[in-house]
């Protein structure tokens, strides 16, 4: 493990709102790093009580595992009353309850567990985890497991289970997003920026030669290296320090992931979700200071949130981050105004259930924030990038709300090539292509009852993003007709003879639509 300087933007770090951080309880001792072998054991230990994604459902039913990731622990209590190997460890690692010794000494090298850390004694006669360990299923069936702090596992209606200020969160769904948009071409080095439990990482590690997680949060690297070693993946190169400050000179990557500390607060409380930077600073850095970081070709995923600020296009806040010699695609899927935004992570931290005055104080304190800024609403979104050595590089900002199926990596990959072909074509090119409709895409009709005639229709995909597009007669019938035998330019002139317009024009008119087509997925180069 590499140890850098302390971040720059830690400063301040322990203003607490009022709460002086000596009044929260401390975070107990991470078990230790260094004995792969205790890691090991314990793995097996897990897998062979069938401690998994799948058994877990198996045992717990589906409304109590679904209510466990609420951070709801009644019904998972209730359906482990026994003493299976099974009920033992969700007693232990999820619902964090003491348990009687020679009970776990039936599953568990209780030893070894005791002396590396993953168990404490608590009174005379139990014994507890020191750290939450959750099954998690990786994309091909693996059996993996997250390790996060006590009670942190998922964030839930309750708030996070710890607010001491280096407290390392499990997976949630910021974390499952980021990993399922994360184009997963095999790669020779992949860097996870701000690695927490160490999820991106893990991931990382099916298609990367060489993964390194970096965290401003010493206890993060720990979490990440029992993560890899408990999931059976490759050790990472762990370096701590802030944005890329642990990267030496030169040094780039092939894939850059980040699930950052992206929340717009007034003060740094928490390491894990508040950059630290005024506004939406952190998140304009990491973008910004990603593309001279990457290899050609090369892929950099961010989730973040970007202010709307008053009388400026939010759009080209977010074109303005983009670092030259990268195209872009970002997606905003969520807009907040501030009361919403300020709400969500004072409830994030548990504060609407502290001392009623402190929590409007701390709310006031937001919109004072906000209002300093001409900050109206925030967005929250996606923004990949890719290194390119276009000379016009290509930089799409757009919103889409709807719902996605996951996992977009491979989506996230074909848009860019896509965006390389549109480059390379023309519009007499793009006449002289052919091009076959993308599967699962359907035509609707829209319009009143009964007319005639429908009033528009829309094409829809039902794979990746799940766009929908309005097209007209000729784009309908050109996008029906594609099949991959005949160019562009030979379909639209059969069209125009079949409307009876001029074919000349419909040649000169249709190139945009084509390329919109193209361009999002509906149309595929044949
Ligand atoms: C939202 S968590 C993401 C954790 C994990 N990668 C995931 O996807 O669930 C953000 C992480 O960034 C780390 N972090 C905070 N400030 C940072 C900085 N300036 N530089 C690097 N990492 C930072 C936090 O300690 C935390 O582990």
């Amino acid at each position: 493990m590499v140890l850098g300087a302390a971040g720059r933007v830690r400063s301040g770090w322990r203003h607490n709102g009022g709460v002086s951080d000596s009044t929260l309880p401390a975070l107990p001792a991470v078990p230790a790093s260094g004995r792969p072998d205790v890691a090991a054991r314990l793995r097996d230990a897990l897998l062979g009580a069938s401690f998994t994604a799948d058994g877990l459902l198996e045992l717990l039913g589906a409304p109590a595992y679904a209510a466990l990731a609420r951070s709801e622990t009644v019904p998972a209590l209730r359906a482990t009353r026994g003493d299976t190997p099974l009920e033992v460890l969700v007693r232990l690692f999820l619902l964090q309850q003491p348990v009687p010794p020679a009970r776990v000494a039936a599953v568990l090298p209780v030893d070894a567990c005791l002396e590396s850390g993953w168990l404490v004694r608590v009174g005379a006669d139990e014994v507890a985890a020191t750290v939450d360990v959750r099954p998690y299923g990786g994309p091909d069936g693996e059996d993996w497991f997250i390790v996060s702090d006590l009670g942190c596992a998922v964030g839930g209606a309750g708030g996070i289970g710890s607010r001491a200020e280096g407290v390392v969160l499990g997976v949630g769904g910021a974390s499952t997003t980021l990993a399922g948009i994360t184009v997963r071409t095999p790669v020779p080095a992949a860097l996870d920026l701000g690695t927490g439990s160490g999820i991106q990482a893990l991931h990382a590690s099916r298609h990367a030669t060489r993964v390194t997680a970096t965290d401003v949060n010493a206890r993060a690297l720990h979490i990440t290296a029992l993560t890899l070693a408990l999931s059976g993946a490759p050790a990472a190169d762990l370096r701590e320090g802030s944005l890329f400050e642990p990267l030496r000179d030169g040094e780039t990557y092939d894939l850059i992931v980040s699930n950052p500390p992206f929340v717009i607060s007034p003060r740094a409380r928490l390491t894990y979700r508040d950059g630290g930077m005024g506004g939406d600073d952190l998140c304009r850095s990491i973008v910004q200071g990603a593309g001279e970081r990457l290899n050609e070709g090369g892929f950099a995923q961010f989730l973040a949130n970007w202010q709307h600020v008053e009388g400026e296009d939010w759009q080209d806040r977010l074109r303005s981050w983009v670092p030259r010699g990268c195209d872009a695609w970002i997606v905003q899927r969520e807009v907040q105004d501030v009361t919403q935004y300020a709400e969500l992570w004072l409830r994030d931290a548990g504060d609407h259930r502290g001392d009623p005055a402190e929590y409007q104080a701390l709310y006031d304190a937001w919109l004072d924030e906000f209002e300093a800024r001409k900050v109206k609403a925030v967005g929250f979104g996606w923004i990949t990038l890719r290194r390119t050595g276009a000379a016009v590089p290509s930089v799409t900002v757009e919103e889409w709300p709807h719902p996605v199926e996951q996992p977009l990596g491979e989506t996230v990959r074909a848009h860019f090539d896509r965006l390389d072909y549109l480059r390379a074509h023309d519009d007499a090119a793009l006449l002289e292509a052919h091009f076959r409709l993308a599967s699962e895409i359907v035509q609707e009709q829209v319009g009143l009852p009964g007319a005639e005639d429908p009033e528009h229709v829309v094409l829809r995909q039902n794979r990746g993003m799940r766009r929908a597009t309005k097209v007209d007669t000729v784009g309908a019938g050109f996008a029906g007709v594609c099949d991959g035998s005949l160019s562009a330019g030979r379909i639209l002139d059969a069209i125009a003879q079949l409307v009876g317009e001029d074919p000349v024009l419909l040649r000169d008119r249709t190139p945009a639509q084509i390329r919109l087509l193209v361009e999002q997925g509906f149309l595929e180069p044949a």
